[in-house]
Formats: structure tokens, C-alpha cells, sequence
């Protein structure tokens, strides 16, 4: 039923994006979205080293013949990632979409997308931004409102208002999101103009999510309450799922705590640790305010299958009713 921009450039069934999730979105389940019909984002970051990353393309690429794409992280890190490393890698291997995300413009890499054709989707949370990217050559930009799980940056626009706002001052195709977890959240989206739909926390809740039990569970019980913003005293504000870790952070950034006492609550280690061991007070997870609309934990195919069936009911619907 539906036929967008963003499916014809990207060659993809439907028109989801599958959101990048640090520690989570490795070769598996980036295959795992883009088996389902939508465009699975490996994140690079992940990896430590070239033959690492190397490996990992060439696992995807044996897991699906479907498009893919990479995310480099322009987010500070507290290892420190040189991107024209992982550029060469991707290069290398025939990677044909890349996105950028992080609290800069990639100003240094842009001119190698170019010259390599690549297809270039730049993420943000700002008009500013967006039109930034533009001029710069992205070829689609995705914009996520603050209602997003992960980083919501510092201009706080709802995703109501950020989609129309891009999709009227940019002429790249937009992919809109924050806050979609089912059909109508994507058909919401559409009516507003983008031509695809990045979904994030909802693939948590996903058979194929590379996560403890413990942690699934957990997120079901959560409702859209339980997400809180933290980091923003250090100029990197995420919105995380409310859990011990999360109020930790928020006591120290609240008592003016030195940086390294705040960064040892916010390890990735730590993340990483909860995810595979199901501890689920020992790291932040980011999570958007879209967790609770999530009720199942289905398979990426059954949860993709489903929200596109619901969207087209909900656009029919509402054809119906006018
Ligand atoms: C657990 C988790 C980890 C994330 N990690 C990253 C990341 O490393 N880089 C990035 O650009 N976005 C990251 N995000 C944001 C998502 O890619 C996506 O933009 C966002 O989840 C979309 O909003 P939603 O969560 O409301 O669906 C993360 C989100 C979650 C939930």
C-alpha cells in the first residue's frame, strides 16, 4: 500500500529504518531488519578494530542479500574512534549506505561519501542541523523528536512539530521518528511528510534483540513514564529507561559531582554487562518515551508485518471517516 522515496532509494520493502543501537545492533540483528524489509543500521561503533568491523560486514552480508546500512558515530566517545578507519573498511567491503549520527556535522568524512557515491543519511534532532547536512550533500535526513530513546540533543522539539517543520525546509527526503512503536506512529509519520519511519526502542522488545531476558521482560512492564533524561549537566543528554543506574546518574548531575564520577554510572561497559548478564540496575539503557505502547516481544518479521498491516488499516480508516 505504500510506495515512498525513501523505499525506492534505499530498495526496501517497507518504509522502516531500523534505529542504530549501541552494543545491540550488531551483524545479526541489523540482518535480522533488514530480512524483515526494512533498512538494518550496523553500528560501527561496536567494533574495535578494522579486522572486527571487517568481520562483521562480511557476517551481515552473509546473513542477508537485502540492503544495509553503517552508522558512524560523531557522538564523543569515551574510546576514541577515528571514522576514516572505519570509512576505508566499509569502502572496502562494497557498503553502499552509510548514516551519520552525533553532536557534529561530519564535515571531514562528507567529501569521501561523495566521491564514493555512497548514499548518505545524516540523523539529528534540528532544522539547523538538518539544513546544515543538506548543503553539505546528505542525501536524506532523518530527524527524531525528543520523545526518542538515545540522544535528544538540546532544542527539546517534539516529534509532532520536528517532522512537518523538516519535511517543509528540507528538499532531501525525510525519515521521521521518536516515539513509533506500532502502525500509528508510521502512518502519523507519513501524514506528516516523511518518506520513512526510524524505529529504536521498539526493537528492544524483539526475539532477535541481542539482549537479557531479564531486560525484555523488565521493558514490557514499562510504561511511557518510565524513561527520564540524564547527561544533559555534560552537554550529551540522553533519554533512558528509569532504572537505578539512570537515577544514579541524575543524583550526582543534581550534586554538581565531578565528570568521572558521572561517566563510571554511564560505562558502556556497564550497558553492555546488563544486557548479556540481565542485571538490570547496573547500566542506562536508552529507551524512548514509546516503551509503553510495547506489550509483546514478537519477531522483527512479525512486528514489522504487523505495524505496516495496522498502518494501512489506520490511512483506510481514516479515509472511511472523512
Ligand atoms: C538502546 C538504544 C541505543 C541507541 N544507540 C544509538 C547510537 O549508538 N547511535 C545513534 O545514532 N542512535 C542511537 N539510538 C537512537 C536510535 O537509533 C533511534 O534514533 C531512536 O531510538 C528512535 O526513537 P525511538 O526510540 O522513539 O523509536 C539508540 C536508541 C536506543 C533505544
Amino acid at each position: 500500500m505504500f510506495k515512498t522515496m525513501v523505499m525506492d532509494l534505499l530498495n526496501i520493502r517497507y518504509p522502516l529504518v531500523g534505529g542504530t543501537l549501541m552494543h545491540l545492533s550488531d551483524a545479526e540483528f541489523t540482518a535480522a531488519i533488514s530480512n524483515a524489509g526494512g533498512l538494518g543500521v550496523l553500528a560501527s561503533a561496536i567494533y574495535r578494530n578494522r579486522e572486527e568491523f571487517g568481520n562483521a560486514l562480511d557476517r551481515l552480508r552473509q546473513l542477508t542479500d537485502r540492503p544495509f546500512a553503517v552508522n558512524l558515530n560523531l557522538f564523543p566517545m569515551m574510546r576514541p574512534i577515528d571514522n576514516n578507519d572505519y570509512l576505508d573498511v566499509l569502502l572496502d567491503k562494497g557498503v553502499k549506505i552509510v548514516e551519520t549520527s552525533g553532536h557534529s556535522a561530519p564535515e571531514a568524512l562528507c567529501v569521501r561519501f561523495k566521491e564514493a557515491g555512497l548514499t548518505w543519511i545524516h540523523k539529528c534532532v534540528g532544522i539547523r542541523y538538518a539544513l546544515k547536512v543538506q548543503k553539505m550533500g546528505a542525501d536524506v535526513v532523518t530527524v527524531v523528536g525528543y520523545e526518542n530513546g538515545g540522544a535528544t540533543g538540546k532544542l527539546d522539539v517534539g516529534t509532532l512539530v520536528l517532522v512537518p517543520r523538516a519535511v517543509e525546509s528540507l528538499d532531501v527526503p525525510v525519515i521521521g521518528g521518536g516515539g513509533v512503536s506500532d502502525g500509528r506512529g508510521i502512518a502519523a509519520l507519513l501524514a506528516l511528510g516523511a518518506q520513512g519511519v526510524i524505529v529504536g526502542t521498539r526493537l528492544l522488545a524483539t526475539k532477535e534483540a541481542p539482549l537479557h531476558d531479564n531486560v525484555k521482560q523488565a521493558l514490557l512492564n514499562a510504561s511511557e513514564l518510565d524513561t527520564m533524561l540524564v547527561m544533559r549537566t555534560i552537554g550529551s543528554t540522553h533519554r533512558v529507561w528509569k532504572n537505578a543506574a539512570a537515577e544514579k546518574c541524575a543524583a550526582l548531575e543534581s550534586d554538581h559531582a565531578e565528570l568521572p564520577e558521572i561517566l563510571n554510572v554511564v560505562a558502556g561497559e556497564k550497558a553492555k554487562r546488563m544486557y548479556h548478564e540481565g542485571d538490570v540496575d547496573l547500566g542506562i539503557m536508552s529507551c524512548g518515551q514509546g516503551i509503553g505502547m510495547v506489550h509483546d516481544i514478537p519477531t522483527v518479521k512479525d512486528l514489522f508485518d504487523r505495524m505496516m498491516a495496522q498502518a494501512s488499516d489506520v490511512v483506510s480508516g481514516l479515509a472511511v471517516h472523512c
